[in-house]
């Protein structure tokens, strides 16, 4: 008998399971959003029995012993606070009620996981005890041994854990020891995920949607307002390890209202009025950022570092800072928010049975969620009607990279889904960089997203260097870098406003099938590159299933779609 760890995120938001097998193996990882395809899926619990199968289904044998690790502390002590007034009831009617507060979020997460694991384990055998674990931990766990480093120092920086929205440890070996601030007294906290989703919505965007991202997008078009920042400079002040906020709470939202209102008389012009409002709290957050990261290089703990936890998918920032706080090597895992502690929450568990075990020193791939269906696959290819286009014996990247050397929109799914927030090559719309307009091509066809935000390239990371200044291997499109001169009129498509990309690197080790598809398309065109976006349209999570492939590709403008090894072409 072996024990078998699921680990489950279940933050009100983005929740979502992962399973360590008995050998420490994260053989499976998947937000709920993307087989019920909800952006975020909010308030929703990530087990279904479904997903319960397909994750556990290949690992647990029967004899088998089940670990079952939440990724909050305190949704246990809450939820086992609630269990007598829950377990009279059947928590699967209690749904609605989840959207009171996160925390009974969490609960009834636990309890509906909890009834449907125990639906799948064998009659009489004993229901799992949970597990809660501390929320920052989650996050470093998942994001150090998910790292290429044997040690390294680690910055959890989200919204807010169980404990405040900060968190600081060394790594070694396999041991995480928490780094203490040196400030004494009681400030009031400060955290950069609620001023970051507190700006999202001053510029007129959803932060519950997760439009963070918009932020970033719209900051390239503005320009530094010093007056802003000295107004919101209160809310983000570093001291050695802290961020404190010195505004109260009424006058947290005093001063965002202010902020906003300074740029309200041209709100007829839509986000762009807000460009400088987006930039100045991007320089902010930089700012408040570098100063926490640089007063954590100067402990001299370890130069390599590992980044985590909402803020991390900062990608402006990250590209920017290693030449801002003295780190020699920056890690970001691929999915730093909060789906990725189910992997945190399942590593931790495991290693608490197994404290010889050394993670693997090597970074985790990102194609950790489910597989296509190849039934359904083979199916559609023989009595949807859909035009095939693989000519004989022609393999799908070559026929893939011809197409978008003709300026062809490509929907490109493979193999198994990406954890995180990106698409990495396997559920991806590919285009060619070299096309000026491809951005509206793309937004008018298929994305339909705001004008302002931009493509980004996916490059053979052996020819970053030519490409980008400063060039940092970036495998999850963690990072924007700058395009150097001289190539930004080769790839006119794939540079934003502010001459920058955010960029995957892309290695035969990571992705061999796509790493082909773009030598190919060097081979035809000299250019190393694609335009690599989610496959999705605007609102909707990434793609899932050859069915959600199919019905975007019949209701859109994309003129090619490839799965696995079959060609579709209009
Ligand atoms: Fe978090």
């Amino acid at each position: 008998m072996s024990r078998v760890y699921l680990g489950i995120a279940c933050s009100n938001h983005d929740s979502a399971v992962a399973v360590v097998d008995s050998e420490g193996r994260v053989v499976y990882a998947q937000a709920t959003e993307r087989s019920v395809q909800l952006k975020r899926a909010l308030f929703m619990v990530p087990i279904s029995k479904g997903i319960v199968h397909r994750a556990l289904g290949p690992v647990l044998a029967p004899e088998d012993e089940l670990v079952v690790a939440y990724s909050w502390a305190l949704g246990g002590q809450i939820g086992r606070a609630l269990d007598g007034w829950c377990l009279e009831r059947d928590p699967r009617k209690l749904e609605p009620a989840a959207a009171a507060g996160a925390f009974l979020g969490m609960k009834l997460a636990r309890d509906i996981s909890y009834l449907e694991l125990c639906q799948l384990l064998p009659a009489g055998r004993p229901a799992p005890e949970p597990l809660f674990l501390d929320h920052h931990l989650t996050h470093a766990y998942a994001a150090c041994y998910a790292s290429p480093y044997d040690e390294a120092v680690c910055a959890v920086i989200d919204g807010g854990g169980d404990e405040g929205s900060l968190a600081f440890y060394r790594f070694e070996g396999a041991s995480l020891v928490r780094i203490d601030s040196a400030r004494v007294g009681d400030p009031k906290p400060g955290s950069l995920g609620r001023f970051y989703a507190a700006l999202c919505g001053a510029v007129g965007f959803d932060a519950a949607l997760g439009e963070e991202w918009k932020v970033m997008g719209l900051a390239a078009y503005g320009r530094f307002d010093p007056e802003l920042y000295s107004l919101l400079k209160p809310l983000a002040s570093v001291s050695d390890l802290e961020l404190e906020s010195h505004a109260s709470w009424e006058d947290e939202d005093a001063i965002w209202q202010q902020a906003k209102a300074r740029y309200s008389k041209g709100s007829e012009r839509g986000p762009l009025a807000f460009a400088d409002l987006a930039h100045t709290g991007q320089v902010l957050f930089e700012d408040a950022s570098a100063a926490l990261l640089s007063n954590l290089r100067a402990r001299g703990l370890s130069e390599h570092l590992v980044l985590t936890g909402g803020c991390a998918l900062n990608s402006s920032w990250n590209g920017r800072l290693l030449a801002r706080t003295g780190f020699r090597s920056l890690f970001v895992p691929s999915a730093p928010a909060d789906d990725g502690n189910a992997v945190g929450a399942a590593w931790m568990a495991f290693q608490r049975d197994h404290p010889e075990f050394r993670p693997p020193g090597r970074a985790l791939t990102a194609y950790l969620g489910d597989r296509l269906d190849g039934e359904t696959l083979n199916r559609s290819r023989e009595v949807s009607g859909l035009r095939l286009g693989n000519p004989e014996g022609v393999p799908v990247t070559r026929r893939a990279a011809e197409l978008l050397a003709q300026g062809k929109i490509v929907g490109w799914v493979q193999g198994r889904a990406e954890f995180g927030p990106r698409a990495l090559g396997n559920r991806s719309i590919l285009a060619d960089p070299r096309v000026a307009n491809i951005k509206d091509v793309l937004n008018a066809r298929v994305k339909f997203r705001e004008e302002f935000r931009p493509f980004a390239p996916a490059i053979l990371h052996e020819y970053g260097p030519e490409y980008f200044e400063d060039y940092q291997d970036s495998p999850y499109m963690e990072r924007t870098l700058v395009l150097r001169e001289g190539v930004q009129e080769r790839i006119p498509g794939a540079i934003h406003v502010d001459g920058s990309g955010r960029l995957q690197s892309v290695t035969a080790e990571r992705n061999p099938r796509f790493h082909e598809l773009l030598a190919e398309f060097h081979r035809l065109t000299g250019v190393p590159l694609v335009i690599n976006t989610s496959f999705n349209v605007m609102g909707k999570p990434i793609l899932h299933s050859v069915e959600d492939a199919l019905a975007v590709y019949v209701t859109s403008g994309i003129d090619a779609l490839v799965i696995e090894d079959v060609v579709f072409e209009k």
